[in-house]
């Protein structure tokens, strides 16, 4: 075949370690370190258009949705525009008010996604200007938008997203910083920014090092028929995405929630059967974060921990898993690489077949 999966057992772990170039050439060309903003030919606004913008609403189905709620974070915090994701498979239905001065988003490695293309129709239908982040070059998401972001991650064929994830994330936090940089982001808040970018590649590639010790986890984690993923404002799209990957490789029941949201329901199902893989970054939230640890401990239940070398976790009962820090707007996607690796290998040593995992395909392109 012109494409294989090579020397590697599977195309998902080939496009993991695929990972720090393909993030790499997503950033290539498109820091501008002299003014500290993003540069990207593809968005055909002027800096008056882009001011003038006062919502932005992010589209997309999947694990391009689970990140889309990470790129609404970084919106919403670097160029302070409210700033959300939803389901683009159920936009159409709501018949949503389209605004003119709302810049829609729309995400998809594909650019085929039926559900998202519609959205896209939907949303030019009214009036409402939409680009795209999508990774397929000439694809019908990318051809129906008015610009956009190519994602140059290169041909993705296993069902569970790595490296175009990661790059719609590095997209997202491109768009941001340009959004930002028109608006009140400081020169210095957007070169702080640029650095932090410029490190990540290097970064990933130390998390795809440490994969022996994070498939020893995935074994233990294997055997549990229910898991949690825990997170806290930008740490809880990353459980979304990390629960969302377990479910569809390992096919064990992973469900994700609000951190803060367990004592209103979700521990009265924590058991010492029922792990749960918390997401604690060294952030604002880490004492509320460990907190609930505490919690989850007093019931017995098995916690795995996502966080920094400088979180202090206290006696915490946990197996801890530090990943690299970069600055806290970006880490989201740093802390998504161990969960790729953790759904990974639980699924490996359950023998499934990991690049198409039953009942579903890659690109969806019928309704
Ligand atoms: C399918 C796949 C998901 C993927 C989603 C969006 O449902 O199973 O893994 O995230 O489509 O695909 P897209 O190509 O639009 O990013």
């Amino acid at each position: 075949a012109a494409y294989d999966a090579g020397e590697h057992d599977s195309f998902m772990r080939k496009e993991m370690l695929e990972q720090p170039s393909a993030a790499e050439r997503v950033l290539r060309g498109r820091l501008d370190e002299r003014f500290g903003t993003g540069h990207l030919g593809g968005l055909d606004m002027d800096a008056r258009e882009t001011r003038a913008i006062k919502r932005v609403k992010i589209l997309g189905c999947g694990s391009a949705y689970y990140v889309g709620q990470m790129g609404a974070s970084l919106v919403e915090e670097l160029a302070r525009i409210p700033a959300d994701a939803e389901a683009a498979s159920e936009f159409r239905y709501r018949n949503p008010v389209i605004e003119p001065d709302t810049l829609y988003v729309a995400v998809s490695q594909s650019g085929e996604t039926i559900d998202t293309l519609l959205a896209v129709q939907e949303i030019r239908r009214k009036g409402g200007r939409v680009i795209g982040l999508v990774n397929v070059v000439g694809s019908a998401i990318a051809r129906e938008c008015d610009g956009g972001i190519y994602l140059h991650a290169g041909p993705e064929v296993a069902v569970a997203s790595t490296k175009a994830l990661t790059n719609m994330f590095l997209g997202f936090a491109l768009l941001a910083l340009q959004l930002g940089r028109v608006r009140d982001l400081s020169i210095a808040d957007g070169k702080r920014l640029i650095a932090g970018l410029s490190r990540l590649p290097e970064q990933i590639q130390e998390i795809l090092d440490g994969e022996e010790a994070l498939a020893a986890l995935a074994t233990d984690l294997a055997g549990a028929e229910s898991l949690f993923f825990v997170g806290r404002v930008r740490g809880f799209p990353v459980a979304r995405e990390g629960a969302q990957k377990f479910k569809e490789i390992s096919y064990r029941h992973a469900e994700a929630y609000q951190t803060s949201e367990l004592k209103h329901g979700p521990l009265a199902l924590i058991s010492p059967e029922v792990p749960t893989i918390a997401i604690v970054p060294a952030d604002e939230l880490t004492d509320r974060n460990v907190a609930a640890l505490h919690e989850i401990a007093a019931r017995g239940g098995p916690l795995v921990v996502l966080t920094h070398a400088d979180v202090d976790l206290g006696e915490v009962p946990c197996r801890r898993i530090d990943v690299p820090r970069s600055e806290r707007e970006l880490d989201p996607i740093l802390l998504t690489i161990p969960l790729q690796l953790l759904a990974f290998h639980a699924a490996q040593v359950l023998g499934h077949d990991i690049d198409k995992p039953r009942n579903l395909a890659k690109s969806v392109t019928v309704e």
